[in-house]
């Protein structure tokens, strides 16, 4: 995240190092196709998407509705519901820090068994949802899901009030391995004050992450359960939750949608404080353009289960090169004008069902040629960090064509 536009609090603790070599891939998605199988046929939510997370950036997925940004989240952490979902092909290969330092390479999350997915899922790679209801569990009071994931994965953090020579039986509990007879145990003196300071220390831990994110009242919000909350409550939950894990990779799917604009600002700062003090990369996923604009590094451009267009945030609001990139990039609002989402552009995102070979923007691209129509473009790098895929682009001797068959676009906009 751009720190140099975010007015970062003093919040942040310091001490911890950052844990890759800067410019070290921290997730790389390659071919990534996700279909969902339908009467109607098969829906190609996501068709081969390619793109790197690099440690410590903040990457933007942006896209219109329907194009495959959450389908394309979700499959980090193997969230999507199969059937009616299948990984139709590609990888997800994840660095976490821990691999990193033992020297380890990379594990592809679509086929590591579930146990280790398990590990990896909240622990190194955390997510808000774009829909905070269905990421909490119903029958759980939010201070005992929040402190789950202090158990899981801050125990050191809950043993250090009690001071040195913890007792093994105590340590087990702060990481939830107790069996029930050590649980009846701890019960007894001389273990059951020590096993209520933990508990009071867990307390104390999930109220301040409550309280980062300014939500009114943490104590009483802890004693509640997820449907007596508000969405935007819920949501804050949420991002409380994915911030105390620590992770290495957070994914945020539109994860300040639901919020008012200060809150917003508030939330984008924990991000960035976990950032600055653990070097974690995010991917940020958002219809708020000049949002992405402002927080991100890098953006991947997605349309119709494709990725259409990436590079360097400056590069690609200074000279998009896609059609539908500069499409998004017109409905941008002036500084005298109220922020605002993707403008509607003219057409509709094309059917998702057994696609044909063909750019999928050609119905809605004002420089459309026979070739769009049958050809799919290929992804091309024109820069060092900047791609497109578009035959306006193209080499026209690649495609057997002569130059003037393919359309040549106009300057980008400034
Ligand atoms: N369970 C499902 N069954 C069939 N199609 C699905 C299913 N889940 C998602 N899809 C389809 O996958 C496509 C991509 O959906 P996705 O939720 O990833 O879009 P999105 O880009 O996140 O949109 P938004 O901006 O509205 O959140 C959509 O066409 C959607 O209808
Ligand atoms: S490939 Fe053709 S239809 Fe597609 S964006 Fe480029 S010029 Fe437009
Ligand atoms: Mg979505």
């Amino acid at each position: 995240m751009k720190q140099d536009l975010i007015q970062v609090t003093s919040t942040a603790s310091a001490g911890t190092s950052t844990h890759r070599a800067t410019g070290a891939l921290v997730a790389s998605v390659r071919d990534l196709s996700v279909h969902f199988d339908t009467k109607a046929g098969s829906v190609h939510a996501v068709d081969g998407v390619s793109f790197d997370i690099r440690d410590g950036e903040t990457l933007g997925l942006v896209g219109e509705t329907g194009c495959g940004k959450s389908v394309t989240a979700r499959s980090f952490l193997r969230l999507v519901a199969t059937p009616p979902g299948i990984y139709a092909g590609g990888r997800i290969d994840f660095w976490s820090s821990e691999a990193q330092e033992a020297g380890g390479g990379p594990v592809n999350l679509l086929t590591i068994a579930d146990d280790e997915m398990l590990e990896i899922r909240g622990n190194r790679i955390a997510m808000i949802f774009q829909d905070p209801s269905k990421a909490l569990n119903p029958a759980l009071s939010i201070g005992d899901q929040l402190a789950e994931v202090f158990f899981q994965h801050r125990s050191n953090e809950l043993l250090a009030p009690l001071g040195p020579n913890v007792p093994m039986i105590v340590r087990r509990a702060a990481r939830q391995e107790s069996g029930q007879f050590e649980r009846i145990v701890l019960q007894l003196p001389p273990l059951r004050s020590k096993a209520a300071k933990m508990r009071a220390q867990v307390d104390d831990l999930v109220a301040g992450a409550l309280a980062e994110t300014q939500i009114p009242n943490p104590r009483r919000i802890m004693a509640s359960y997820p449907h007596e909350l508000s969405g935007g409550m819920k949501q804050r939950v949420l991002i409380a939750q994915a911030l105390a894990c620590n992770p290495d990779l957070l994914i945020a799917d539109e994860p300040t949608t639901a919020l008012d604009v200060t809150i917003q600002a508030r939330i984008l700062n924990l991000i960035a404080e976990l950032q600055q003090r653990l070097g974690t990369s995010v991917l940020y996923i958002s219809h708020d353009l000049s949002l992405v604009r402002e927080i991100c590094d890098r953006v991947a451009v997605m349309y119709a289960g494709r990725i259409v267009e990436t590079g360097r945030t400056v590069d690609l609001f200074r000279q998009p090169l896609h059609p539908y990139t500069r499409s998004l990039m017109s409905a941008i609002p002036s500084s005298t004008s109220e922020r605002g989402r993707l403008a509607a552009i003219a057409g509709t995102v094309p059917e998702l069902i057994d696609p044909q070979p063909s750019c999928r923007f050609h119905s809605r691209c004002p420089y459309a040629l026979e070739v769009c129509r049958e050809v799919d473009p290929r992804f091309l790098r024109h820069d060092v960090d900047h791609g497109v895929a578009c035959h306006g682009h193209d080499d026209p001797t690649d495609l057997g064509l002569r130059p003037g068959d393919v359309p040549t676009l106009e300057p980008a906009i400034q």
